[in-house]
């Protein structure tokens, strides 16, 4: 009985480790980039972005992609949360996925968004599913190797803890820095104009290869097996809270020019 309880306790945390590999940036992440991303919108954008959410903040909604997540119904979604391709391709050189990828996800919501003939309720839907979406583009390893599936195949020590490569760069690293999504928002760093619109340059696919130029940064600055902590902070956080910014910044972008 003693060892059979054992058993289910040890195969209960692995399911629970599993689950947990697919969250992305983590809630704090998603909704520094939701809540930064509103301090850039138009008077207009924000008029009707609050009629679509019925009063809800960009950061509330964002985290909607991950709940849907253990629904059925909406399986379909999961992978759109990232998009693996070869480090020495271009998008696109090699086939797309048939099942969609975070580039294809991120092109579909801003189409229903700006058509005219959609729904209000597909309007509210793809909304929310873009803030997210935009934030795991920012994720470097959201634009990663297939084969390691982003870095969670790349187990790593945090601390005193078993976790792993993608695991760090979603959550790890912003939960140990232990500051509130508003107080990561609000201690962004101050921009000038003209470095905001430079962020805002350029389209989706090219967020998406910066993304990816970090990715190989990021695969070499670990070993499997290594032990990563303060020192790891210290030289990556910063990253991180760089892709946060550039995420909401690049949201708002996007979401003036459908809204604004
Ligand atoms: N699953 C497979 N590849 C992934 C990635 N790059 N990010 C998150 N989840 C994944
Ligand atoms: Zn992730
Ligand atoms: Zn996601």
């Amino acid at each position: 009985m003693n060892t059979r309880y054992i058993i289910l306790l040890v195969l209960l945390s692995f399911s629970f480790n599993s689950f947990s590999e697919t969250e992305d940036w983590g809630k704090t992440g998603h909704r520094v980039t939701g809540e930064i991303a509103n301090n850039y919108l138009t008077k207009k954008a924000k008029r009707n972005i609050a009629k679509l959410l019925k009063g809800h903040g960009l950061a509330f909604v964002s985290i909607y992609a991950d709940e849907i997540k253990s629904d059925d119904r909406y399986k379909g979604y999961s992978p759109w949360h990232y998009v693996n391709f070869s480090f020495d391709k271009k998008y696109g050189e090699e086939t797309p996925s048939k099942f969609g990828d975070l580039v294809q996800g991120i092109k579909k919501c801003i189409k229903i968004l700006k058509s005219e003939t959609s729904s209000i309720e597909d309007k509210e839907f793809y909304l929310k599913m873009l803030v997210h979406f935009v934030g795991d583009l920012h994720q470097p390893l959201h634009v990663g190797r297939g084969e390691d599936k982003g870095g969670n195949d790349i187990q790593v020590q945090w601390f005193r803890n078993g976790s792993n490569l993608h695991r760090v760069w979603d959550s790890e690293m912003i939960d140990y820095y232990d500051m509130s999504y508003t107080e990561l928002a609000n201690n962004a760093d101050e921009l000038s104009l003209l470095e905001v619109e430079t962020i805002q340059k350029g389209e989706v696919i090219d967020w998406i290869y910066e993304s990816q130029d970090l990715a190989k940064k990021v695969y070499a600055s670990a070993n499997v097996g290594e032990k990563l902590g303060y020192r790891y902070m210290y030289e990556h956080f910063p990253v991180v809270r760089s892709q946060l910014q550039k995420g909401g910044i690049r949201l708002a972008k996007i979401l003036n020019d459908i809204f604004g």
